[in-house]
């Protein structure tokens, strides 16, 4: 195992009809930005639960933040944040919103004159203005981790930040929550959960028996939810044992001490920006293409995972890797998610150069956990994605 050190901050405060409990969880007197997205939550009562909760505070109200969180639109939040003075956010959403209120908790402290600087020169943040968070949608982790990912439609561009100041002080997980999401939603959930494991278990074995056992455990909560979860969204049970494991996916727990490889998302980014296509939904499309491009490096993990989630026995090493491929693709089809970037867009040619001089001009010539994926390496493996 290697070295690591681990610090996560976020307090949760997980279980039914504990929105009401956020106002214990505000510093008094706060003056407090309220964020939200396109307006699900006006509709399935969050809305008035939360308010009713920040009665005795100061409120104001941002919504429209809508999925990938949009620049431009952040601006206008930030402009609010300084007229205002804010000193506490409250996000209410899925990924996009708490990941926009990431970024202006960065941005408000930001002393440099382009915020956008924040991204494309990578500057960690190391304070941000506090905020919290009720989950509405379980997939991205964002509640309980320090990363956000913005995007810009003027550019095309779909980039990604955090550090150290950018964990939620608080987040509220009530999987009553679940009830309201469309399918669409759910099957993106658990794509986007599933994949956060793969990344940062599908390299090679390093003798990280916690670790390790840790992915497997969500990776079959998974499995094991998701009929239930897409059959009946208001199955508690379903609901609970989903959306803690979208938490665990990506709280930073199973990514210590072991090697990561998050090659696929940083693909997967690529074609969000290109073509709108949802996020989960593009790491279905690129996932098998790169284990089976990978494939020598990865077989030895691939093969622990056929056999440990699920319940591959019988045959050699590269059988039983191959398998895994096999049912990882099979998994994401049996929740409703095409897995070739052709279901998704005529406009295909092309994507595969696109993709890799986009990385490129970012430097991210050194992908995959021995940093050896080259841009021709992503050409290839986005191609064998069509
Ligand atoms: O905007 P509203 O009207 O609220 O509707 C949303 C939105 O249309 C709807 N929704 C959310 N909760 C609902 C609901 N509808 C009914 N009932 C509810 N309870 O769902 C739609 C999608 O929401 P969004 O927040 O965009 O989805 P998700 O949570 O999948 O977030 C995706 C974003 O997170 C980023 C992705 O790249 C993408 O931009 N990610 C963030 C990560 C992180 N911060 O750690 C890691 C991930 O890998 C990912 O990259
Ligand atoms: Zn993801």
């Amino acid at each position: 195992m290697n070295n690591f050190e681990y610090k996560n901050p976020t307090k949760i405060i997980f279980g039914t009809d504990q929105i009401k409990t956020i106002a214990n969880e505000i510093p008094k007197g706060s003056k407090v930005l309220m964020l939200y997205g396109g307006g699900s939550i006006k509709r399935n009562g969050i809305y008035e639960q939360v308010m009713s909760s920040l009665k005795e505070f100061d409120v104001i109200e941002f919504g429209g933040i809508q999925a990938n969180p949009e620049y431009a639109i952040l601006l206008d939040a930030l402009d609010l944040i300084k007229l205002n003075k804010i000193d506490f956010m409250l996000a209410v959403g899925g990924g996009s919103v708490l990941d926009g209120t990431k970024f202006l908790s960065s941005a408000a402290l930001y002393k440099g004159d382009n915020p956008w600087d924040i991204l494309t020169k990578r500057i960690p943040t190391l304070k941000g203005l506090p905020f919290g968070t009720v989950l509405t949608l379980p997939a991205t982790g964002s509640e309980m981790n320090s990363g956000a990912v913005i995007t810009r439609a003027e550019t095309k561009q779909k980039l990604t930040m955090g550090g150290a100041g950018l964990f939620p002080v608080f987040s509220v997980l009530d999987p009553n929550v679940v009830s309201s999401i469309p399918s669409r939603q759910i099957a993106n959930g658990l794509a986007d959960s599933f994949t956060h494991v793969l990344e940062q278990y599908m390299t090679y074995p390093i003798d990280a028996k916690i670790q390790d056992r840790i992915a497997e455990g969500i990776m079959q909560t998974l499995i094991e939810t998701a009929p239930s979860i897409m059959a009946d969204p208001s199955d508690y049970k379903a609901a609970a044992n989903f959306m803690w494991a979208c938490t665990m996916a990506l709280n930073g727990l199973i990514q210590k001490g072991v090697p990561t490889d998050w090659a696929i998302h940083m693909m997967g980014h690529e074609l969000t920006a290109l073509y709108g296509i949802d996020h989960a939904r593009t790491l279905a499309i690129l996932a098998e293409s790169h284990y089976q491009y990978n494939f020598d490096t990865k077989k030895e993990k691939l093969a622990q995972y056929a056999e440990r989630v699920w319940n591959i026995s019988e045959g050699t090493i590269e059988e039983k890797a191959k398998a895994g491929i096999q049912k990882t693709t099979a998994f994401f089809q049996s929740i409703g998610i095409d897995t070739k970037l052709s279901d998704y867009t005529k406009n295909y040619k092309g994507t595969a150069k696109e993709v890799a001089s986009r990385l490129e001009e970012r430097g991210l010539i050194k992908l995959g956990e021995h940093r050896s994926i080259t841009p021709t390496d992503v050409e290839k493996i986005v191609e064998m994605a069509y």
